[in-house]
């Protein structure tokens, strides 16, 4: 049964974005592993599902690239359109939207969905929804918590310990594993080509922000990063 009112309660968590985005070093850490993740191509189409302020996909956009930035947040997409470059703004769009309600009008050669699979209540459909975002020869890149992995199943029984002390009604973050995306991906055609693990540390952003950017580093790097809970997988039929 799928709940409906989790869906809203963790759209009103980013409503405003400086609790997120406040000493955020896994921000960069994604974008360093998306950008090697990228296959190289050449002019190609990009959507960014979920795209929060901007900084993972806006740095993928080459000269003849396109991107478009969904996010259901009004405050995420102003600081989005503030990290566009002033050559690239004809080519960056943006939808301020429920991905629930998203309907591709096109396909993409890259599709970005990275931080949002524990956000919505019903991950299925949204791999779902993933799978008719790419086109025939595209990728999706598709990050998540793998609740199979010990350090994943940790770092989600800290975060919520942790969110239910410091922000009290909050949505509960949706639980799955590496298997369950996997297998859905497998239904709509796609197998997995590539993966990049790190681990999550709840909390590190309230040490000093040198501090949380080292130790963070540190999360994505081997040899610890391969024990990580945090998954970016890429997907291709
Ligand atoms: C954890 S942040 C990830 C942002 C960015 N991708 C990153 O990795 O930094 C989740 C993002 O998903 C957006 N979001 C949450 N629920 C959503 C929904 N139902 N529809 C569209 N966007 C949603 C939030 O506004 C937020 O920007």
């Amino acid at each position: 049964m799928v709940d409906e009112s989790e869906r809203e309660r963790a759209k009103s968590a980013f409503a405003d974005p400086t609790q997120y985005l406040r000493n955020n070093s896994y921000i960069t850490l994604r974008a360093q592993a998306v950008r090697r993740m990228v296959p190289a191509t050449s002019a190609k189409s990009i959507l960014d599902l979920g795209c929060g302020d901007g900084r993972i996909s806006i740095p993928l956009v080459g000269d003849a690239d396109e991107l478009l930035l969904v996010d259901a947040s009004k405050g995420m997409l102003e600081l989005a359109v503030q990290h566009v470059p002033a050559a690239m703004v004809d080519r960056v769009h943006f939808e301020c939207r429920d991905i629930a309600t998203f309907e591709p009008t096109r396909q993409f050669d890259l599709v970005l969905c990275i931080g949002l699979l524990a956000h919505v209540p019903n991950p299925g459909s949204l791999l779902e929804l993933i799978s008719r975002c790419v086109a025939p020869t595209g990728c999706a890149l598709v990050q998540f918590t793998d609740n199979s992995c010990l350090l994943g199943r940790a770092s989600n029984w800290l975060g919520a310990v942790l969110r239910r002390l410091f922000h009290p009604g909050t949505h509960t973050l949706t639980r799955m594993t590496i298997d369950d995306v996997l297998s859905d991906m497998a239904k709509h055609g796609f197998r997995m080509t590539r993966s990049y693990r790190y681990v999550f540390l709840p909390g590190v952003q309230r040490l000093p922000p040198p501090v949380t950017h080292a130790v963070v580093q540190l999360a994505g790097r081997k040899p610890i990063a391969k024990y990580g809970g945090e998954v970016i997988a890429a997907f291709s039929r």
